[in-house]
């Protein structure tokens, strides 16, 4: 069968795997292959037992495997073959040389540049589709034409800005989505032929177009502003504490101006996952580059609140719990980021469980889809840890819960028989304010919420 469409995806990880399986799944006149350095990766693609959690993404990967939907390692055939590739491989921060611990390390994103350039026989489209600073597309198309021999490379840039644990529903119906190209006519040209693609299943109103630089620097811009917000809630916790107020009373007040809204106001441990800081940083760096040291200095501010809202949580235990955890069971509820994925990336849990250990306090860890991902993350951490898929299991002869992510079983479990099973004094510290507060205090814990006063025995 021939497809109207040859496209590809280098990179087959959190964005480019939901991302490829939306696009088949809604286009099946579309080929869609995925390809990854990662041999194991691809195997588990195309496995029963894909490599991320994700609701709803077994079933559109079943429907479409095999059909149009194509996971392999074979890079080289794949860039021959298509027409459109998208560029999701990971850019993490660099963490050596200039711009350390700030900066984006494009070492993936290069390598995949030069690859595409070498493999490539006839004219491409080139899709952006990573996280990356500004002004990448332009040198990803300066690499691409460097060859000099004659193929064509319009570059796009398409940010991402699906969530995890909400990336099906996200895909399929998008707040926006975004398409920066040149303004030459090629350009235009390419950005209509992605157009295209998403109009298979997304209104043409919601998918809005710029030049390539306001696209790149929308992504960092979107996620800077939702991560400020959390950290402007956090900060406001740690003044409610003191101050005898509801940080979840002033949320709510201050939500309902419908000029504010209320998304993205619930304070907690801290915010995590793999873009929020990195994209802050990357902002950073950006501002610092062009001499805007109050600019960089402001947007900076909202990585050193959520820092400060992670060592204030493990201070807080520390001076709640009589000033020594050395020795003391200590039960983490939850190690992902957020609910509804497996991913740790920059978790709170990760800094959190550290911390304990420096205490010498001993940590029993437990989450329904994150404890592998957990195990690595500290597996160079000399302690005691341990890993333990039941919550009951897991708190039983504990001092303390630290409620970590927001899985929502947390709110469900049977509080009375915990309690029965842990040391006294048993302590409850809700990183998240999911579980029912008062209830716990009557049945004899030691509750201490983030951002209200605290509920104790003594
Ligand atoms: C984010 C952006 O939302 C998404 O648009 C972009 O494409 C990638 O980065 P993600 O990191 O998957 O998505 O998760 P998100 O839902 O934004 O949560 C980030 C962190 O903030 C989590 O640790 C979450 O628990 C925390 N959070 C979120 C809060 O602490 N309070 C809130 O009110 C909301
Ligand atoms: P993201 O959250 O941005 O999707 P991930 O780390 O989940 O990031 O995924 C990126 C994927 O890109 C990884 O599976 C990695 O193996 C892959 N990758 C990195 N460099 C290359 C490359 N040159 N060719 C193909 N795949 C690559």
């Amino acid at each position: 069968m021939s497809f109207e469409k040859n496209i590809l995806c280098i990179g087959a990880g959190y964005v480019g795997g939901p991302t490829m399986a939306m696009i088949a799944y809604k286009c099946p006149q579309y080929r869609v292959t995925v390809v990854d350095i990662d041999p194991e990766r691809i195997a588990q693609w195309n496995s029963d037992d894909l490599p991320i959690y994700e609701p709803g993404l077994e079933e559109i990967v079943k429907a479409a495997r095999g059909k149009n939907l194509f996971f392999s390692t074979e890079i080289e055939a794949g860039i021959r073959e298509s027409e459109i590739i998208f560029v999701s491989v990971n850019t993490p921060t660099k963490t050596f040389g200039a711009g350390a611990g700030m900066a984006a390390d494009l070492q993936y994103w290069d390598k995949t540049a030069r690859q595409i350039r070498k493999y490539s026989k006839s004219n491409k489209i080139i899709v952006e589709k990573s996280t990356l600073p500004v002004k990448t597309a332009q040198a990803m198309e300066r690499i691409l034409t460097s060859a000099d021999n004659g193929i064509r490379f319009d570059v796009l840039s398409n940010p991402e800005f699906l969530a995890e644990g909400t990336a099906i529903k996200d895909l399929q119906d998008p707040d926006r989505v975004l398409i920066g190209s040149t303004q030459t006519p090629n350009g235009l040209k390419a950005r209509d032929v992605l157009v295209e693609i998403y109009s298979n299943w997304i209104r043409r109103e919601r998918i809005i177009t710029s030049n390539i630089w306001s696209s790149e620097l929308s992504k960092l811009v979107a996620n800077a502003f939702l991560a400020q917000r959390i950290s402007s809630i956090n900060s406001i916790s740690a003044l409610c504490e003191k101050a005898d107020a509801d940080v979840e009373e002033v949320a709510r007040a201050v939500g309902m101006d419908s000029r504010v809204g209320n998304k993205f106001l619930n304070a907690s441990v801290g915010f995590g996952g793999s873009c929020f800081k990195k994209d802050i940083l990357n902002l950073v760096y950006l501002c610092r580059h062009y001499d805007l040291k109050e600019v960089a200095d402001y947007w900076e501010g909202v990585v050193r609140i959520n820092d400060y809202q992670k060592e204030r949580f493990i201070l807080n235990m520390l001076n709640i719990m009589f000033n020594t955890l050395a020795n003391k069971r200590i039960c983490l509820f939850g190690f992902a980021f957020k609910s509804d994925t497996g991913d740790t990336r920059e978790s709170p849990a990760i800094f959190v469980a550290k911390r304990l250990i420096e205490e010498k306090a001993r940590v029993v860890i437990t989450d329904p889809k994150a404890l592998k991902n957990a195990m690595k993350d500290l597996e160079s951490i000399a302690g005691e840890i341990a890993y333990v898929e039941d919550p009951y299991e897991a708190s039983a002869g504990c001092s303390a819960i630290a409620v970590m992510t927001e899985w929502a079983i947390y709110a469900d479990l049977d509080f009375k028989k915990i309690y029965r099973s842990m040391d006294k004094p048993a302590f409850i510290f809700d990183g998240r304010n999911i579980l029912d507060h008062k209830k716990l205090f009557e049945i004899g814990f030691n509750v201490f919420p983030i951002g209200k006063p605290g509920l104790t025995h003594f």
